[in-house]
């Protein structure tokens, strides 16, 4: 068994889709606490598989925490679990404290008294995988190198802040109770099941409905896009043969500027569903007040996973793009399911004015 935390939301739910693929793959436990972003229909497809067994939860819960490492003895967590939205967390930052900090200082804590009282090979073989984001290491000017895993940190949204925190509290169990930890920081995923606050998924389903294409600013800003698929695959590698204690940078080495990747989603869309009117949903593109705090660029230097565990992306922008646009028109079904009120309160304060 695995444990995986957050398997609900968008690259938990493709990582434990992904695990489970194979059949020769260990059970997942997997919980999640179902907020806004947790999502069950994307796994739905395992209903009748016994090998997923569902928890709905909270990671900062001890006694559940405890309960679950001791009934089902994971050899790994794959901690997912997060509140992963930067404009949400200018919004609302305490929800981000509670589970990005606290929760995953109760995860360690839970997860430290279970290692210890493990034996052997189980003992020596059980990781605790940290899942967190290259937002940690602040914003990038145009001409700066991309980040290395010797970078230091500089978050600066509350989001980042918060996974920052957590990458530092996973660091210290290693250093200091010699906890068996691994810490993966990965660029921005996009790809099947991305809850549609983010910016991809955001521009295809208001492309499709009519609405504005908000673009943030001059839509200048620079990130580094990983199909999520591609991010599954680096942690399995991670997972399987990463050192202890180190962290890894993973990317899709596809820097691209926001108003290109709206651009993009736009002329495939033009393709493979042309407005009945014959002209670009382009035209839909609508500059608006820039977001407080902005990073300008990111962008991840992936050699060192790519060295030493000889981890690639398989997609390029272009594949992985088109399949998540194919995905989104394929599945009007899940799209319907996720417009709830919650959803169109959100759209509504954040986009408002
Ligand atoms: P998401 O918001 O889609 O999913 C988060 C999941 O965690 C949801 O299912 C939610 O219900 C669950 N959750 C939230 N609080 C919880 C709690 N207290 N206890 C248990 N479950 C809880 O996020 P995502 O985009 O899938 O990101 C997953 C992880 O990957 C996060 O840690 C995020 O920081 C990191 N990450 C994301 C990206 C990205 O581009 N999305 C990039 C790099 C790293
Ligand atoms: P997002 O998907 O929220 O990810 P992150 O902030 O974690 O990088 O945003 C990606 C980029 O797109 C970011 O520079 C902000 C920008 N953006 C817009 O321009 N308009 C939008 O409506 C959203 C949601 C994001």
């Amino acid at each position: 068994m695995i444990l995986v935390t957050g398997g609900a939301g968008f690259i938990g739910s493709n990582f434990v889709l992904d695990w489970l693929s194979s059949s020769s793959a260990e059970g997942v436990v997997n919980l999640d606490k179902l907020t806004y972003a947790g999502n069950l229909t994307n796994l739905q497809s395992l209903k009748n598989d016994s090998r997923h067994t569902f928890v709905h939860g909270d990671i900062g819960n001890k006694s559940l925490v405890e309960k679950i490492l001791n009934d089902y003895c994971p050899r790994a967590i794959v901690n997912f679990a997060a509140e992963s939205h930067v404009d949400r967390s200018i919004h609302g930052p305490a929800e981000f404290i509670q589970t990005n900090v606290m929760g995953t200082f109760n995860l360690l804590e839970c997860a430290r008294e279970y290692w210890t009282s493990l034996e052997g090979a189980e003992k020596e073989q059980f990781r605790f995988h940290h899942v967190s984001t290259d937002e940690v290491y602040g914003s990038l000017s145009s001409s700066d190198p991309a980040f290395k895993e010797t970078n230091p940190y500089e978050p600066n949204s509350p989001y980042s802040a918060s996974k920052a925190a957590s990458d530092h509290l996973v660091r210290a169990w290693f250093h200091t109770y010699g906890f068996p930890v691994i810490t993966t920081n990965c660029s921005n995923n996009y790809g099947p099941y991305h809850f549609p606050e983010k910016l991809i998924p955001l521009v295809i389903l208001n492309a499709l409905n009519s609405k504005p294409l908000p673009i943030y600013g001059d839509g200048q800003q620079i990130r580094d896009w990983l199909y999520v698929g591609d991010h599954c695959s680096a942690i399995r590698k991670v997972l399987a043969s990463g050192q202890l204690g180190e962290t890894y940078n993973i990317g899709g080495w596809n820097e691209k500027a926001n108003l290109d990747i709206v651009n993009t989603i736009c002329s495939i869309l033009d393709e493979l569903r042309p407005r009945s009117n014959g002209k670009s949903y382009a035209e839909q593109i609508t500059f608006v007040k820039d977001r407080p705090g902005h990073d300008r660029r990111y962008a991840i230097d992936a050699t060192k996973i790519q060295k030493e565990l000889g981890w690639r992306p398989a997609e390029t922008f272009d594949t992985g793009i088109r399949k998540t646009v194919q995905w989104y028109l394929e599945n009007p079904v899940w799209v319907e399911g996720v417009f709830t009120g919650s959803y169109r309160d959100w759209l509504d304060k954040q986009y408002r004015n």
